[in-house]
């Protein structure tokens, strides 16, 4: 049996709802992306959301909307995905690098509060794999230490801390749609925040700058009427980039996002399973401590071996036709970040324990079924190493 890593969830509603697109012949920046937008501030509760082509995208015009002086620095952690630190080079801003919790995995805040120092003006919160980030100790950190927070939430798309939706605690949340994630878009992000003017600072950024996109230009073509020759016209103010969302992408959106808290509890069934059948393993443990009561929307499902045979289990999932991966190799240690290499060292030796392993809402039982037997005889067979 072959088991894929990941598989997005989409069929005939998505289908038609492109067709739909398809028939009103407007495929790029227009209303659908609207309703979108507002579909999303409706199920996070936010006052404000953009639709953006990425997480990567949000996350940039997250940063960008702070208006952080130059010499600033953004704490991100190590522990992620490279777009979570990227946000910051792009404004021309410094990254310091905060480690994880062995444990959870996710940023350990008595690391981070060590590193602020006067030039300390935003942190990156990513609630990796899902689990979230410690969001009102973080919040305290922030309020005592003046600092911005945005939160990654590309892997947590519909959880939540105490009812609260993720991505409404800090400053400003960055979702990502991208084809693997909770829910997707093909490719896609949105971008929200509690101050409504934080997204209106980077409205015309996500379209070159322009402060009247084409969707609304030709709206005033046909509302001003025949007297009117410069209902073409348009100003650019500011350097912007070609990052808007498109009514193709919002009307698979429109889909996901009422499919989405479905989605995530077949992900969590499917991990309580998981855990379920890992449960009496003496070398395999859970990546970080799951909860299976519907808060969270993990996008992952990670088990953590001895380092000593994490490759030789690797390679025998392989051969049982098993998809695995590992998130992450921390920033730390990729040639971009060199400079900081050792600077985190939970994270730089944690990830040589860890492996991700299939996880998507259409995964069916026998599949999880299947990965276990072949996690457990690949256990067996390494047992002897590590004995
Ligand atoms: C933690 C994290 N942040 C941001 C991103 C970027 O998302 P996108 O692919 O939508 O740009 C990803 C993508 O995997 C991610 O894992």
């Amino acid at each position: 049996m072959h088991v894929r890593l990941f598989k997005p969830s989409v069929g005939r509603e998505e289908l038609e709802a492109i067709a739909e697109v398809f028939d009103r012949a407007w495929l790029g920046l227009g209303p659908k992306v609207r309703e979108f937008e507002e579909a999303w501030a409706r199920y996070v509760d936010s006052p404000a959301a953009l639709g953006l082509n990425s997480a990567t995208a949000a996350l940039h015009m997250a940063v960008t909307a702070l208006r952080l002086p130059p010499g600033s620095k953004v704490l991100v952690p190590s522990m992620t995905f490279v777009a979570s630190a990227l946000c910051a080079l792009y404004n021309g801003l410094d990254v310091v690098f905060v480690d994880c919790d062995r444990d959870t995995l996710q940023m350990d805040l008595d690391d981070l509060e060590r590193r602020i120092t006067p030039e300390t003006r935003a942190v990156v919160a990513v609630h990796f794999g899902g689990y979230p980030v410690d969001m009102p100790r973080l919040l305290e950190i922030a309020r005592r230490h003046d600092l911005k927070v945005i939160e990654d939430c590309a892997h947590c798309a519909g959880g939540s801390i105490g009812g609260r939706k993720l991505g409404t605690w800090g400053d400003l949340g960055c979702f990502s749609f991208e084809e693997k994630k909770c829910m997707t878009t093909g490719d896609g992000g949105m971008l929200v925040a509690n101050d409504p003017d934080l997204v209106e600072r980077v409205r015309a950024n996500r379209w070159l700058g322009i402060d009247k996109d084409t969707w609304k230009r030709q709206a005033g073509y046909t509302a001003e009427g025949p007297d009117d020759a410069r209902h073409w016209h348009y100003e650019v103010a500011e350097v912007g980039y070609k990052y808007n969302m498109n009514d193709l992408a919002a009307a698979i959106g429109l889909v996901q996002l009422k499919k989405l808290d479905a989605m995530n509890a077949r992900r969590t069934a499917i991990i309580a399973r998981y855990l379920d059948g890992l449960r009496d393993s003496g070398l395999v443990r859970p990546l970080m401590p799951y909860r299976t009561d519907g808060e969270h929307a993990y996008w992952i499902f990670g088990v953590r071996v001895p380092a000593a045979v994490r490759d030789d289990v690797i390679r025998m999932l392989k051969r049982s036709d098993v998809a695995t991966s590992v998130h992450y190799l921390p920033l730390t240690l990729h040639p971009l970040f060199k400079a900081h290499a050792g600077a985190t060292p939970v994270a730089e030796s944690v990830w040589e324990e860890m492996i991700t392993l299939p996880l998507f809402p259409d995964m069916t039982d026998e599949q999880v079924d299947y990965v276990v037997d072949a996690l457990r005889r690949a256990e067996a067979a390494v047992a002897p190493q590590v004995s």
